[in-house]
């Protein structure tokens, strides 16, 4: 089934239709600049105009960063207060006609990582990590989601995780990638005592890089890169659409 995947993120909004039988992209990847604080009507402008410029009105999925259930946005820390309490899908059915599967946007990467890419076929706890504007996370046990995990809002060396180890941070600070990767690494180790994953997949837009960063890691569970980096998004939220409209929606997103 072919299905228009969309990445909300905090510097852009990224799109393309996917086949989400193979996860390939099969149309140009579009992407436009996000506009902080983003608005509601801003949000639904965009959208729209995406939605035209695909020519599209088939199955859409979105990822959003931020806790979602049912539709409607909960949180969206790097976005802007104008965005938390609001139907999102039911916005997209009243003003663009569609009928869209929003999920967060970590957990749309891991799904795209746990079918096609680094996480595949992997048994156990595998704990995803996106290093973007902030820290998404989504855990996957046995192949199955876990959603709504928000590790980058636990509170690490007394802050919050992402505002200390997120890739603002590191451009914000001017760390070095040696400098960064040992927070982030600190990090890694911290999860780690919490949670015992089997295996780490990293992604996210500020990890397409590993080679910068990977030989400062020194954390025991094994590390895997993300192997669809800032695709991810697109290519999960198109998944999660596709298997929702055949099983049904479940907890969290919708
Ligand atoms: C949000 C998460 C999101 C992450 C990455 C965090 O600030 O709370 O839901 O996954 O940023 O975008």
């Amino acid at each position: 089934m072919d299905v228009l995947g969309i990445d909300i993120g905090g510097t852009g909004i990224k799109a393309a239709v996917v086949d989400t039988l193979s996860g390939d992209l099969v149309s140009e990847r579009v992407r436009v600049p996000t506009e902080l604080p983003v608005t509601r009507t801003a949000l639904l402008r965009t959208l729209g105009a995406l939605l035209d410029q695909f020519d599209w009105r088939g199955p859409v999925g979105c990822g959003f960063p931020g806790v979602i259930r049912g539709g409607c946005v909960d949180t969206a820390a790097n976005l802007g207060p104008d965005l938390p309490g609001w139907d999102l899908k039911g916005a997209l059915r009243e003003h663009h006609g569609i009928a869209a599967y929003i999920l967060n946007d970590a957990d749309a990467a891991a799904l795209a990582e746990a079918a096609f890419g680094a996480a595949r076929g992997q048994c156990g706890v595998v704990l995803v990590l996106t290093v973007g504007t902030g820290i998404g996370s989504a855990l996957v046990v046995d192949g199955v989601l876990v959603p709504n995990i928000e590790l980058g809002h636990a509170e690490y060396k007394g802050k919050v995780a992402e505002h200390f180890v997120s890739n603002r941070t590191r451009k914000a600070e001017e760390l070095s990638w040696k400098q960064w990767a040992q927070r982030f690494d600190g990090f890694l180790r911290h999860l780690e005592r919490i949670i015992q994953p089997d295996l780490f997949v990293i992604g996210g837009g500020g990890a397409k890089k590993p080679k910068k960063f990977a030989e400062f890691l020194r954390v025991k569970t094994p590390v895997r890169f993300a192997a669809y980096a800032n695709r991810a998004g697109i290519i999960g939220a198109a998944v999660g659409a596709a298997r929702a409209e055949t099983a049904g929606t479940g907890r969290g997103a919708g």
